[in-house]
């Protein structure tokens, strides 16, 4: 008996040694490590080793991987040229996503040879677009303030290198590493929108320039990726901790939804949340603006009191992002560079054991038996 399950609720759709998001107990963890003993403690770098190979690398392993990376950080010509022709308003997740495609044009094989699971050229794959994924974002952010797009530099670690290319200067030591536990904390998490839209594209043995695309689109709409910005918006609009309480009640009752709080798995705290709530006390104090945490403890401690319900990952986020002085536009395309590292380790796994997804819809549609009506005999 077909089971009807509308959003996909409960169904498990594969098996992943990746990551486990575990719902009632509050807990995420990457390849058996719980996401508290990574976070803060190894590198973005680390985590990209870990989803790809199933372990933590080596000293000699990381320095290799640093190097795959780097090397694989500069654009062709031909995307730069589009980063500078794109337009200035254009959304940067747009822009990502156009990017990304278009480096599969670009690429002498379009991807793919990455699709067999015993070639390592599905790893130089990987490297690539996870390496250029930060780098079309921030070329992006660039041009677009008719700024000069800096040089690539391959001394730079992927959070150090993304700030640099932002800011057009080596970034502080704090800012740089703050960014990398954000990386590790948004790396991977079980089978989210996106990363389902990556698994569902390769699955039909497309290119993995394909399966990126398709993810970004899906991690653009604000109730995945994008809600991190709507946070923002919602405290500009908000103002004051004063008008916290009002704006929530009458937003609650027009049944809209508050940006950064629920989850669909999580039912206790979303793990991810305290490091995140920590940096960003730790940020908001370090620059003497306390008002948005303010504001944000109020909405979150308001919430769990009227709805039951927590604040999840993009709510402290927002405010860490905010604090590093990113523009809210580009809070969706961070989570992109981050999350690229799970999508192309879900990539990779699923061309290793691949069945083409397949599911049933329901019919709700009229009985079987009508008749075509001549056109000129219609109403
Ligand atoms: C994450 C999210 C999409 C999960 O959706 P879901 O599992 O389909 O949950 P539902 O939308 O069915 O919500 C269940 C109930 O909680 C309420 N609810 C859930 N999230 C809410 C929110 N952010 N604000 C207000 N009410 C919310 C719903 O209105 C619903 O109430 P009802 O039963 O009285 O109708 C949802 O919580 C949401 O839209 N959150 C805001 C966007 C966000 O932060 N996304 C990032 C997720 S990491």
């Amino acid at each position: 008996m077909p089971i009807i399950a509308k959003g996909l609720e409960g169904v498990i759709a594969n098996s992943t040694s990746l990551s486990d998001v575990r719902g009632d107990e509050g807990k995420l963890l990457y390849e058996g490590y719980n996401i508290n003993e990574l976070a803060g403690h190894v590198s973005f770098e680390e985590v990209i080793h870990l989803l790809w190979h199933g372990r933590l690398p080596t000293a000699a392993e990381l320095l290799r991987l640093h190097e795959e990376l780097a090397d694989e950080r500069e654009l062709p010509e031909e995307v730069v040229d589009f980063i500078l022709c794109a337009p200035k308003n254009a959304n940067p997740m747009d822009v990502l996503r156009t990017g990304i495609s278009m480096l599969g044009l670009y690429d002498s094989k379009g991807g793919k040879d990455s699709l067999d699971p015993t070639d390592s050229l599905k790893y130089l794959r990987a490297a690539s677009i996870t390496a250029k994924m930060s780098v079309i974002a921030a070329y992006y952010h660039r041009a677009r303030q008719g700024k000069d797009l800096p040089p690539i530099n391959k001394e730079l670690t992927e959070s150090e290198h993304f700030l640099y290319l932002l800011e057009g200067k080596i970034p502080s030591q704090e800012a740089a590493e703050t960014l990398d536990v954000c990386y590790v904390l948004h790396a991977d998490h079980g089978m989210n929108a996106s990363t389902f839209s990556a698994r569902v594209t390769i699955s039909t043995l497309t290119d993995i320039y394909s399966a990126v695309t398709s993810a970004i689109g899906t991690l653009k709409g604000p109730l995945h990726g994008g809600a991190n910005e709507g946070v923002i918006q919602m405290l500009q609009e908000i103002g004051e901790e004063s008008n916290v309480t009002a704006w929530l009640d009458k937003t609650l009752l027009e049944k809209k939804k508050i940006m950064g709080i629920g989850h669909r798995v999580y039912k206790t705290l979303d793990p991810r949340a305290p490091h995140l709530r920590a940096m960003a006390f730790q940020m908001c104090e370090g620059l003497g603006e306390n008002k948005w945490m303010k504001m944000a403890e109020r909405i979150a401690s308001l919430m769990k009191e009227k709805k039951g319900l927590n604040a999840n990952v993009d709510f402290y986020s927002a405010i860490v992002y905010y604090s590093l002085g990113l523009p809210t536009d580009m809070f969706t395309p961070v989570f992109s560079i981050a999350r690229v590292a799970g999508w192309t380790a879900h990539i990779l796994e699923q061309l290793a054991d691949n069945r083409i997804y397949r599911p049933l819809s329901e019919y709700i549609g009229p009985e079987e038996g009508k008749k075509v009506i001549p056109i000129s005999q219609r109403e």
